[in-house]
C-alpha cells in the first residue's frame, strides 16, 4: 500500500476541499526529527500512532511514551468502525488493512510493563541534580560526590548507594572541602533529604540493576518489523521531573552508545517524546543547551526524535529549528498567548498561496493537520492542509488482560523482572566503616593498656601521647585505604561522562 521509502500520512486537500495528493514522510529523512502539535483532542496521539505504525512496518524500532494509556491499542488489530472506514476512503487509503504491531510494554514502576531501570552512575550528576531540583551549590556537591565515587571505585547503582555515599561525604566534609572545594554538611544534608522525597515518590524502583540494555529497544521481529516500545507513562506523569529526566537519560544513552552512521535509507530508531514541554519547563539553560546538542548530534547516529506537545512555543527555538517533519493540528486562539502560538506555528511553515496558515490552524478538524515533511534535498515541503489517515491498529486503550498477555509473551520476559542487588557503594562503605571501627577499637585497646608502645612500623618508641593519637588515625586511615584500593581496582578504569553527564560505556 505504501512504497518502501516513505510512510503514508494522509491526503492533502485542494482549496475546494477535494482530494489533492498523498502526503508522505520520506524514511531517508526520518532522522531529521519531527514535531506533532495541537490542542487537546485534536488528533496528536493518533498521528503519533500512524507514524509509529509506519516506522514499524518499515523495520524501524520505535520508542514512545503512552501518557493516557490510549496508545496501547497499537498492539491490537484495528476494527472497521464507520468513521475510520470513511476516513480511509477520503484519503484514498485502499485497501484499508488492519494490523497489530509488535509491542514491548515498559514501566518505570514495573506494573504495566517490564521494569525499566538505570543505575545512578549511568544517570550522572547533571540529570540527577535536575531530577532532584538541586540548587547550584548542591549540584556542585553532587558533582564532587560522583568524582569521589569514580576515584574511590565506589559503584553507584541504586538510591541507597547514593545515600551511603552522601552520609560518608558528610562525615568527611572538612577533609573533602580542603581537597575539592565547598562541601558543607548542610548542603549534603539537603541533598539527602531530597533523596528521601524521591524515594517516597517511587523512584527507588527505577534506580538499580538490571539496567535497560539499549539493544532491547532496538529489536526487530522475524518478519522484519520494528518493535514498538511503549512506556506506560500515566503514573509517571504525576512526577513530571522523573518522566523528563528518564527520557533525557534514554536519549543520552542512545547518543553515547550508538555508532556514527551518517545518513541512512531509514532511521535506526525513532523516539517519540510526548508532553515534550516537560523537558524544558524551568530547565536550567545548561540543560537546554545540552538537549539541543544531543538532538542535533543524534541524527548522525540514525535516531529520529519526534516531539509531541500542545504548543510549539513549548519548545526552545534552537530545538524547534531542528525538527524537520511537522504535523500541526488545530490550536485555539482565544487568549493573547494562544494567538501568539498560532502566529508562531504558522510562521514556521513554508507558506502555501492557497490558504492563510494562521487562519487554517484555528479551523482544522479533528484528525486534520497542517503537514510539512522534508522533501528532496531535505527541504521542507510547502505546507498542506491534510486529513490524517486512520490507524491500522486499535484506536484507544487495551484491557489489562490483553496487556498481561503481551507482557508474558514479550521477547524480554524474565530479563528485567527481578532486581539484582550486587555489591556496590552501600555495602562497600558499610564494610569500610566496620573496618575503620575495628582498627579504632584495636588501637584503643592497645592504648588502654597504658603502654607507651606504638604499633610497629608507624612510630618510634619515644612517641608522645599526642603522636599516639595520630597513629591511631593512621591505622584507621590505612584500613580505609586498603579497602579503597581493593574496590578501586575492581572498577579499574577512568570513567568518562557524556554530553548529559551520563556514563559513557565502552570507552
Ligand atoms: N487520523 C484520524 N483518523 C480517525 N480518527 C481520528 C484521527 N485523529 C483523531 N481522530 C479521532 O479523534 C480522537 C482524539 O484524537 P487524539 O486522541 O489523537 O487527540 P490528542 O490530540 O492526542 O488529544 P489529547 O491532547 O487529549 O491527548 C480520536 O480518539 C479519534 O476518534
Ligand atoms: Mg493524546
Amino acid at each position: 500500500m505504501v512504497d518502501e521509502t516513505s510512510i503514508f500520512i494522509g491526503a492533502s486537500r485542494k482549496p475546494d476541499d477535494s482530494y489533492q495528493r498523498a502526503e508522505e514522510l520520506l524514511l531517508r529523512y526520518g532522522n531529521r526529527h519531527g514535531l506533532v502539535t495541537g490542542a487537546t483532542g485534536t488528533g496528536k496521539t493518533v498521528s503519533l500512532q500512524i507514524l509509529a505504525e509506519g516506522f514499524s512496518n518499515a523495520g524501524v524500532p520505535v520508542f514512545c511514551a503512552d501518557i493516557k494509556g490510549d496508545l496501547s491499542g497499537i498492539s491490537m488489530m484495528g476494527e472497521a468502525k464507520d468513521f475510520l472506514v470513511k476516513r480511509a476512503e477520503q484519503v484514498k487509503l485502499d485497501p484499508y488493512q488492519f494490523q497489530e504491531f509488535p509491542v514491548i510494554f515498559w514501566d518505570l514502576f514495573g506494573e504495566q510493563g517490564h521494569p525499566i531501570r538505570a543505575t545512578i552512575s549511568e544517570m550522572g550528576p547533571l540529570l540527577l541534580s535536575r531530577l532532584m531540583n538541586l540548587t547550584e551549590a548542591q549540584e556542585g556537591v553532587m558533582n564532587i560526590a560522583f568524582r569521589i565515587a569514580d576515584e574511590e571505585g565506589l559503584l553507584l547503582l541504586d538510591l541507597k548507594d547514593l545515600q551511603a555515599l552522601l552520609a560518608n561525604i558528610a562525615e568527611r566534609a572538612d577533609e573533602l572541602s580542603a581537597r575539592y572545594g565547598n562541601v558543607t554538611k548542610p548542603s549534603v544534608g539537603a541533598i539527602q533529604r531530597t533523596l528521601l522525597v524521591l524515594e517516597q515518590q517511587g523512584a527507588a524502583n527505577f534506580f538499580g540493576e538490571p539496567a535497560l540494555r539499549i539493544a532491547d529497544i532496538m529489536r526487530t521481529t522475524r518478519d522484519g518489523r520494528g518493535a514498538i516500545s511503549v512506556l506506560a507513562a500515566d503514573k509517571l506523569m504525576m512526577n513530571p521531573r522523573l518522566y523528563a529526566t528518564f527520557l533525557l537519560w534514554l536519549m543520552s544513552e542512545l547518543f553515547e552508545e550508538l555508532p556514527e552512521v551518517g545518513d541512512l535509507d531509514q532511521p535506526k530508531l525513532v523516539f517519540f517524546f510526548d508532553e515534550a514541554h516537560l523537558l524544558f519547563e524551568d530547565a536550567p539553560k545548561v540543560l537546554i543547551d545540552r538537549v539541543e546538542q544531543v538532538v542535533r548530534l543524534i541524527r548522525s547516529k540514525g535516531v529520529g526524535v519526534y516531539f509531541v506537545t500542545q504548543n510549539p512555543l513549548d519548545i526552545p527555538e534552537k530545538v524547534l529549528a531542528q525538527l524537520g517533519n511537522r504535523v500541526q493540528h488545530a490550536l485555539r486562539a482565544y487568549t493573547p498567548r494562544e494567538q501568539q502560538a498560532v502566529r508562531t506555528a504558522a510562521e514556521t511553515f513554508r507558506p502555501n498561496p492557497d490558504f492563510d496558515c494562521a487562519t487554517a490552524i484555528t479551523q482544522l478538524a479533528t484528525g486534520e493537520a497542517l503537514v510539512s515533511m522534508l522533501e528532496d534535498k531535505g527541504v521542507p515541503a510547502m505546507v498542506q492542509r491534510t486529513l490524517i489517515r486512520p490507524p491500522s491498529s486499535r484506536l484507544g486503550p487495551i484491557t489489562p488482560d490483553e496487556r498481561r498477555k503481551i507482557i508474558a509473551e514479550s521477547p524480554v520476559a524474565g530479563q528485567y523482572d527481578q532486581v539484582v542487588d550486587r555489591e556496590s557503594a552501600f555495602e562497600m562503605l558499610q564494610k569500610k566503616t566496620k573496618e575503620a571501627q575495628d582498627a579504632e577499637a584495636q588501637a584503643q585497646q592497645q592504648n588502654s593498656g597504658g603502654s607507651r608502645w606504638t604499633i610497629p612500623g608507624f612510630d618510634d618508641v619515644l612517641g608522645t601521647g599526642n603522636r599516639r593519637s595520630s597513629n591511631r588515625q593512621t591505622v584507621a586511615e590505612a584500613a580505609i585505604k586498603s579497602v579503597v584500593r581493593s574496590v578501586g581496582s575492581s572498577v579499574g578504569r577512568a570513567i568518562v561522562r557524556g554530553i548529559l553527564g551520563s556514563l559513557a560505556k565502552g570507552r
